[in-house]
């Protein structure tokens, strides 16, 4: 009896070694990209999103900010949350858009770092391989966008995830999203998931921010996105993500305290802004601030703490975020 029970722990713990062995070896497939900081100095960075109207809308005045505040700060990148080019993403890599709503309007000394992109709907009703594709990048050297990926910044990790393909009511719409390199839908978003979760949980990083197009919460015009509540919450607050970032709701916000220890920043007032639409019943709360009009936010962290703050149109700071680690 004593001997098949040795046995059996023997097993046991050489099933546990294998699991284990399998678990180091599985490694994040997203596409890692490493941007260099000054030693031990502050890292910082701003956010813009929904933006691309060939300087419509204001995203002129805002782009003549963004290098304000920019060239202040001494900016490491540019964060952009998505809707790059509206109404419907690029056509193809030598879209006219391109130039006329990126490299024209951007156009700011501090401004010419690299610009980390992610997709946003409206991207996703154009060419989606276009704005991926590196020959943009030999167009202007600042570009950088892909679906889902991690920007390694010193101390600073920050995961990129593609949130439009999360959204069922999008897949309702025949024609109007442009769905390749994402079907079947299922296990694109079970790898991705998977992938996001090994890369969060193997990153050493001191700070670790998330950024998706689609707000987990909000009050703006659109409000949550019930599908990142129930797929990608989880995972933030199971890794302690402390800060997630979005656009889609064109306005600035900042919502907290939602029982989880994340701090939800919308930074998607890049253009057209002015919904005059908002649900500030829904997180009433939990709403630290709320901004229906255009404008950035700027990103300073250091190893231990956070500084945040959010700016209108003419540059005027309107709200501030200060966080320990
Ligand atoms: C541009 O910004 C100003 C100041 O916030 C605002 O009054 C104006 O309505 C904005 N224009 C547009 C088209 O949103
Ligand atoms: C884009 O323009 C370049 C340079 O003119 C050309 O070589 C390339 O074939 C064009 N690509 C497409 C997809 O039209
Ligand atoms: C987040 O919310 C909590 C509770 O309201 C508050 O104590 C804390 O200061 C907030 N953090 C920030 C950065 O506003
Ligand atoms: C919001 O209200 C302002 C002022 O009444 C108006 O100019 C603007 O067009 C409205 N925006 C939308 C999206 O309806």
């Amino acid at each position: 009896m004593a001997e098949k029970y040795r046995i059996c722990i023997t097993l046991l713990s050489l099933l546990v070694v294998c699991v284990c062995l399998m678990k180091a070896t599985v490694e994040a497939r997203l596409t890692q990209i490493v941007q260099r900081t000054r030693f031990n100095g502050p890292i910082t960075f701003l956010a813009v999103g929904d933006w691309g109207r060939k300087g419509a809308f204001n995203q002129s005045a805002v782009a003549l900010k963004m290098g304000e505040i920019g060239a202040k700060l001494g900016i490491d990148f540019v964060v952009s949350t998505g809707d790059n080019f509206y109404k419907h993403g690029l056509t193809g890599v030598n879209d006219s858009a391109f130039t006329e709503s990126f490299t024209k309007i951007y156009t700011a000394r501090s401004l010419q770092r690299p610009w980390y992109a992610i997709l946003g709907n409206h991207d996703y009703h154009g060419n989606t391989e276009a704005q991926l594709n590196p020959a943009l990048k030999r167009r202007d050297r600042r570009w950088n966008c892909h679906r889902s990926y991690i920007v390694r910044a010193g101390f600073l990790d920050i995961f990129f995830i593609d949130t439009t393909p999360f959204v069922t009511k999008y897949f309702a719409k025949v024609n109007k999203f442009n769905w390749k390199g994402i079907l079947p839908r299922n296990r694109y978003l079970s790898n991705l998931i998977r992938d996001f979760k090994t890369s969060l949980r193997t990153s050493k990083a001191t700070w670790k921010i998330v950024v998706g197009h689609h707000p987990v919460r909000s009050i703006g015009a659109r409000g949550d996105t019930s599908e990142l509540l129930q797929l990608l919450l989880p995972i933030l607050q199971a890794n302690k993500v402390p800060i997630y970032i979005n656009g889609h709701d064109h306005c600035l916000e900042h919502i907290n305290n939602t029982g989880v220890p994340i701090e939800f920043l919308t930074s998607g007032g890049g253009s057209r802004a002015w919904s005059n639409v908002s649900h500030r019943e829904r997180l009433k709360n939990n709403l630290k601030f709320y901004y229906d009009g255009q404008g950035f936010i700027s990103v300073q962290l250091t190893r231990r703490a956070a500084n945040i703050v959010f700016y209108d149109v003419y540059g005027k700071p309107l709200h501030t975020i200060n966080l320990k680690k």
